[in-house]
């Protein structure tokens, strides 16, 4: 039977007994901080469980996506050592929302395992709670009293968390035979940790609520949560010693043989390693399809944890090139039928996989190589400096460090690199996990509820529910609002409140964890706003339409990124503000300028098309058969909200948004740059925005040519005068150069940096300092000869002539000149035979 099939046949039976099929929700549980991953089947149930959610049904069934790694139930370390525990699986369950109650869930339970899959009936055993009595007769009508055990709260006693529903549960089991247990091993009976006797699903009776602190309240209704791992299932219907076997896991490990040439079974250590990869490339396929890429914080740590295992193993195998990208790849292969995300983001994963496989490369020899160096001081325990060194220079998470511990027989001082990751914190300014927390705002108006009218009123008055105040200003929670609240990375609305006695000016709005709007008020006059008074709220208009153009923009670039970069194109986040909108998405290059000019002409044709918005309310299955296009960091619920603009762009949003898409004017993207592995980011403007934007560029790029031009000048200022300064000599003293030749003072000099005008300067210097004599200066700039000859009045005409000394010494060089007895200008020729042509002058008056 395969999995699939055991999947089908689980659905049908609750779905022939009144059961409504709903299907896998999300493993990153968003708007659920109290958990890292959605790690049972009833976690999308929390809310119905404890009242705070309503359905339009009282019998569920589903097969859950669930990871287990990190939180209270964290498998992580067991998974490869036994033949059960994975970190992600999937969880078959049935659920009762105060409909029946332990007699029915027990018998459900065993219908279903005795005749619809037909597993033993000989072999399997109960648990219960020890003291549910109840729960011990009712399985008395299907086994002997020997084969139902009583536990106590360890194994018995199921909560998703710290928090939340929780009740006894009771299991069952099946005995695989003594020699399950391992060899060497004492099985302890039905709850001993080894491998004979499997649980194969548990029935929780949900009767209590866990506040934090621990105190537990009933829950207004019992209920029914129960939970059967598929994988274990398939592993014993299909007759396998264990999960990474079965049909859903075992295309991984034949791939790993075939890339290895290694073979399950022959080696123990070996198949460690292959079932890490199996089980790790699985939970990385299914995370990074949602999303979560690896990172150093949060769950994407965790995610990072996971893959960078999957590589050591690898290692050990003797895979030496990246290659969890292509395992990753068969995951998809062998479940992408069934989980379309996957085959969706098939390119996505592998990139991912693949980017992170390189840098964990890079440096896991070097790590490796610093272990070996602290082992030679032969300490027993790793200092947790150490520890972190590794983990933050080497990218070595710290249970690898522990593992490698383990195999090489020393101890983590975990303590110690905790410490370390305080230090770090302090220095870093780091805030979580990237989620925009909700606010905690305890209002406590039983019975009452918030109803958001914006989308299509920007005025509206209500009475207020809830107020408090603030520093300077007031919050406060009214019946009914036009107010949006911040959410799915749209900002929240200002605009005014105004009573009888009071106004307001509403600087930002918040939604609290319940789903309140929480207006943040500054008091203009009046008094502070109470319970009960009547409140005029009005939504700043001009604001909010500019809001609403740069968020249906966003859904247009979405569409546009996608056509123009390719379907791997993933929202990872967003932020719609009334001046510009920011979208991050998975993309593994820059967008190059013309693949940003091809993404601009493609929205704002669809803007010219002043295309229709049309917003519908449906199920959240029935948008995705749709096409709608859903962003995991958001929460939705069973029924969502699809926004559709033109033919073309549909998406799953709470948004508010224009009424045709004229209205956005134009968009333009105005910045691109990476923001972390595989995640880039394009800002755009939209409408007046970017005109504003184009027109403040635009002085900016005046005055920044004004400032260059009136730089150049300057520049050329500075040039002229150093170059005189140069050829004045600057520091160099001519007139000690001035030789004497027969009673003659000459001056033949070479000047670089002399322009003609500076050449005269100088020499017109040097020859009042003689008085009497003859100067020649050579002046060179740009590459340019430049000649002046001066003789004194005295010597000029009637011994010497300035005129034919430029000539002769023209003439060397190959260039040209000439002028009067007392002065002669010219230049060009060969500056490199310009000190054999000042020798000349000597020569010349020498005679
Ligand atoms: N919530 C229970 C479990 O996870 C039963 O679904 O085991």
């Amino acid at each position: 039977m395969t999995g699939r099939e055991i999947r089908r046949r689980f659905l049908d039976f609750f779905a022939e007994r009144g059961h409504e099929r709903v299907s896998s929700s999300s493993l990153v549980p968003h708007g659920d901080s109290t958990l890292l991953f959605t790690n049972a089947g009833m976690v999308q149930f929390k809310g119905v469980f404890t009242g705070a959610e309503t359905r339009p049904y009282t019998r569920a069934a589903s097969s859950q996506k669930c990871v287990r790694a990190g939180g209270k139930h964290n498998d992580l370390e067991n998974v490869g050592r036994t033949a059960r525990h994975l970190t992600f699986f999937e969880m078959l369950g049935n659920f009762s929302f105060g409909d029946y109650f332990k007699h029915e869930a027990i018998d459900l339970a065993w219908e279903l395992f005795t005749t619809r899959l037909a597993l033993p009936a000989d072999r399997l055993w109960a648990t219960v709670f020890h003291s549910d009595d109840e729960a011990f007769e009712l399985w008395r009508r299907h086994l002997p009293p020997e084969r139902i055990a009583r536990l106590g709260e360890k194994d018995n006693f199921w909560a998703m968390g710290d928090t939340g529903p929780c009740g006894p549960c009771s299991e069952l089991h099946i005995d695989r035979g003594e020699a399950a247990a391992g060899p060497a091993h004492a099985c302890a009976g039905v709850a001993c940790e080894c491998d004979r006797f499997l649980e194969l699903w548990n029935l929780v009776f949900m009767q209590y609520e866990r506040a934090p602190g621990g105190a537990m309240t009933p829950l207004p209704r019992p209920s029914i949560d129960t939970g059967a791992g598929l994988e274990r299932l398939a592993m014993i219907l299909q007759g396998k010693p264990s999960a990474f076997e079965c049909d859903l896991l075992w295309p991984v490990i034949a791939r790993v043989q075939k890339e290895t040439g290694k073979r399950y079974g022959a080696h123990a250590e070996d198949d460690v390693s292959m079932r890490v990869i199996a089980d790790h490339a699985r939970a990385t396929a299914f995370l990074v399809a949602e999303g979560v890429f690896p990172e150093k914080t949060g769950r994407e740590y965790v995610l990072r944890r996971i893959m960078r295992r999957a590589i050591r193993h690898e290692v050990r195998l003797g895979i030496d090139r990246p290659l969890l990208g292509a395992f990753c790849d068969t995951v998809v292969d062998t479940m992408g039928e069934d989980f379309p995300e996957l085959g969706e983001r098939r390119r996505v994963i592998a990139e991912i996989a693949r980017g992170e496989e390189e840098r964990f490369r890079e440096t896991l020899d070097r790590g490796l190589e610093l272990i070996d160096e602290w082992r030679a001081k032969r300490d027993k325990t790793m200092p947790g400096e150490i520890v972190f060194k590794l983990y933050d220079t080497y990218g070595f998470p710290v249970d690898l460090v522990e593992v490698i511990g383990l195999e090489q027989g020393f101890a983590v001082d975990a303590a110690g690199f905790e410490r370390e990751m305080d230090r770090q914190r302090a220095r870093s300014d780091f805030a979580g996990s990237g989620e925009i927390r909700a606010q905690r705002i305890d209002i406590v108006v039983p019975g009452t509820t918030c109803a958001f009218v914006g989308y299509d009123r920007l005025e509206e008055e209500g009475k207020i529910l809830w107020a408090a105040p603030t520093d300077g200003g007031v919050d406060f929670v009214a019946d009914v609002t036009p107010f949006y609240a911040e959410s799915g990375g749209q900002v929240g609305d200002t605009g005014v409140a105004e009573g009888d006695e009071f106004s307001l000016q509403v600087v930002d709005a918040q939604k609290s964890a319940e789903g309140f709007v929480v207006h943040r008020g500054k008091i203009l006059s009046g008094r502070a706003p109470r319970v009960g008074d009547r409140v005029r709220l009005r939504v700043d208009a001009e604001r909010r339409a500019s809001i609403r153009r740069h968020h249906s923009g966003t859904h247009l670039l979405h569409l546009a990124l996608r056509r123009v970069l390719g379907d791997h194109v993933m929202q990872k986040g967003s932020r719609v503000a009334p001046d510009r909108l920011r979208f991050d998405f998975s993309h593994f290059a820059p967008v190059k300028d013309d693949e940003a000019r091809a993404i601009e002409d493609i929205v704002n044709a669809r803007v010219a098309d002043n295309a229709p918005t049309e917003v519908v309310e449906t199920s959240f299955d029935h948008a995705k058969r749709l096409g709608a296009l859903a962003f995991f960091g958001d929460k939705y619920g069973e029924r969502v909200r699809v926004v559709r603009i033109g033919r073309e762009s549909l998406e799953l949003c709470g948004g508010t948004h224009v009424a045709a898409s004229g209205e956005i004017g134009l968009l333009g993207v105005v910045a691109e740059r990476g923001i972390a592995q595989g995640v880039r980011r394009v800002e755009a403007l939209a409408g007046p925005a970017l005109l504003a934007w184009a027109r403040e560029h635009e002085t900016a790029a005046t005055r920044r040519e004004e400032e260059l031009l009136r730089q150049l000048k300057e520049r050329d200022k500075e040039i002229s005068a150093l170059r005189r300064k140069v050829a004045s000599g600057g520091t160099r003293d001519l007139a000690s150069e001035v030789r004497d030749i027969g009673g003659i003072k000459v001056l033949a000099a070479r000047i670089d940096e002399a322009d003609p005008k500076a050449l005269r300067d100088a020499s017109d210097r040097v020859k009042e300092k003689l008085r009497s004599g003859v100067v020649v200066l050579a002046g060179v700039s740009d590459g340019r000869v430049s000649l002046v000859a001066m003789v004194t009045p005295d010597l000029a005409g009637s011994r010497f002539h300035a005129g034919k000394i430029l000539g002769e010494v023209a003439g060397v060089l190959g260039g040209r000149g000439g002028g009067k007895s007392d002065m002669a200008q010219g230049g060009g020729g060969d500056p490199a035979r310009i000190g054999e042509a000042l020798e000349r002058v000597y020569a010349i008056v020498g005679g």
